[in-house]
């Protein structure tokens, strides 16, 4: 059997999944979602998940991938064997990556084309309404987005095709601690700015009674959707994880990081969004107007602006890489294409669903169904839906299935580490996370 690639080291490992967690889930989405439901009320829900059912289904997603070395659905033959359900939940996982793919390039395409537009200095002397307009055209423009989104898929296939640890080790690496860097600069200049409180109240303070079974399945898909958990992303980078790395410390410390960065993330909209008389539930156009605006205001905004975007396309590649990667693993192992013609076909794919997903923005447009956009029925049927049910079969996989030796000999590198909480991971697992998403998933189906 060919030798498969593992990730360098273990600061290789939580680069790479870090890459893959950040991205415009923690900075364009998770506003976007806080904004609509409620600000404060969102948070507190988003952090228990996240800080909870996120670790333990990042932790088991690791578990199945490094116990079996495969990609999503090869790893429910290696372990269950053929005949059997369980390659199911592989399936899932790959169907998600296309369609997660198609919308996220969207908007990744977007981001170039902001980088484009700080290159030119197009937002100077650009009053709000300007900037919204801006915003507008470019979006519903018949094919400037298009070509945005195809160079982003093109970008990506290229680092895939080149294989794991050139491509997505080594970017990770130096990039993502920047981005934090410029993230705490555009924090203190938004929390300095005229209103800045109201913003700070609105992020912050819960209120309680908004929390209803929308807020909560919002609250969850967003820290799936986050964390790139649910659909077998970290089953394939856990493929990757060598047999000395801790993977319990490697999660906990993604966890936080991609936490950190999204509330880092609210704490820079909310305010400015606020201060400027942007209403926080103006979604799409919540970041793409809010901070061409900040940096408008602030000295060496030009610079500020366009390091920002350089550093935005880059976090956002290195999301789109670990969702191409799901593909690829998966067409290279089950189909023995070679990794470049499985990254060709997998991009062209995604691009036909993509490019629907784009231009459905255009007004008049017939990707209108039951009055929602073909891109949000992508974006809610990923995040509300398919994760949600994946992560649901993948902690009942290793927590009712896998035996229990065999989780906590994975959880403890066969007992050469020493894990004091093993036992409680374990349980979360096999209590607490399923308990937790069958919950909040009933809660939406009740409560609509
Ligand atoms: N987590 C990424 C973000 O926040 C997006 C992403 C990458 C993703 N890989 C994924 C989402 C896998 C779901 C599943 O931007």
């Amino acid at each position: 059997m060919k030798q498969r690639e593992n990730f360098g080291s273990k600061l290789g490992i939580i680069m790479a999944t870090a890459g893959s967690a950040l991205g415009l889930g923690n900075i364009y989405r998770f506003p976007c979602e806080a904004g609509a439901n409620g600000g404060g009320a969102f948070l507190i829900v988003y952090l228990a998940v996240a800080l909870l059912v996120g670790t333990t289904l990042m932790l088991s997603e690791f578990i199945i991938g490094r116990r079996s070395h495969s990609n999503p659905i090869g790893a429910f033959r290696v372990l269950e064997g053929k005949k059997n359900g369980w390659m199911s939940i592989g399936w899932l996982g790959v169907v998600c990556a296309f369609l997660i793919l198609a919308f996220y390039t969207t908007v990744a395409g977007w981001t170039l084309g902001y980088l484009g537009k700080a290159a030119a200095n197009h937002f100077a002397g650009n009053d709000l309404a300007q900037i919204q307009e801006q915003f507008a055209a470019f979006t519903t423009h018949p094919w400037l987005p298009v070509v945005c989104q195809l160079a982003f898929l093109a970008l990506t296939a290229i680092v895939v095709a080149r294989g794991v640890k050139d491509g997505i080790e080594k970017w990770s690496k130096i990039l993502m601690p920047l981005l934090l860097v410029i993230m705490v600069v555009l924090c203190v200049k938004s929390l300095t700015m005229p209103g800045a409180a109201e913003g700070m109240r609105f992020f912050f303070k819960p209120d309680f009674s908004k929390i209803n079974g929308h807020v909560l399945i919002s609250a969850m898909g967003q820290s799936f959707f986050s964390l790139s958990i649910g659909m077998g992303a970290l089953i394939t980078y856990g493929s990757y994880i060598g047999a000395k790395d801790n993977m319990v410390s490697s999660s906990v410390s993604v966890v936080l990081a991609d936490t950190l960065v999204a509330v880092l993330a609210g704490i820079i909209i909310f305010p400015a969004a606020f201060s400027f008389g942007i209403k926080p539930e103006a979604g799409a156009s919540l970041v793409f107007t809010t901070l061409p605006m900040v940096f408008q205001q602030m000295t060496g905004g030009y610079f500020f602006c366009l390091i920002f975007f350089v550093l935005l396309v880059i976090a956002t590649l290195t999301s789109t890489i670990s969702l191409l990667e799901v593909i690829v693993a998966t067409a290279t192992e089950e189909l023995k294409l070679s990794r470049t013609k499985a990254a060709v076909l997998g991009s062209l794919v995604t691009a036909v669903i993509g490019l629907l997903a784009t231009l459905s923005f255009r007004t008049g447009s017939p990707l209108h169904i039951n009055g929602k956009i073909f891109f949000d029925i992508l974006d809610s049927a990923t995040a509300l839906y398919l994760m949600p049910i994946g992560g649901l079969l993948i902690v009942l996989f290793v927590g009712w299935r896998m035996k229990k030796a065999d989780a906590i000999d994975e959880l403890t590198n066969g007992g050469t580490l020493r894990v004091g909480i093993r036992k409680v991971i374990y349980y979360l697992i096999r209590y607490m996370a399923p308990v937790a998403i069958l919950v909040i998933f009933i809660s939406q189906l009740v409560g609509d």
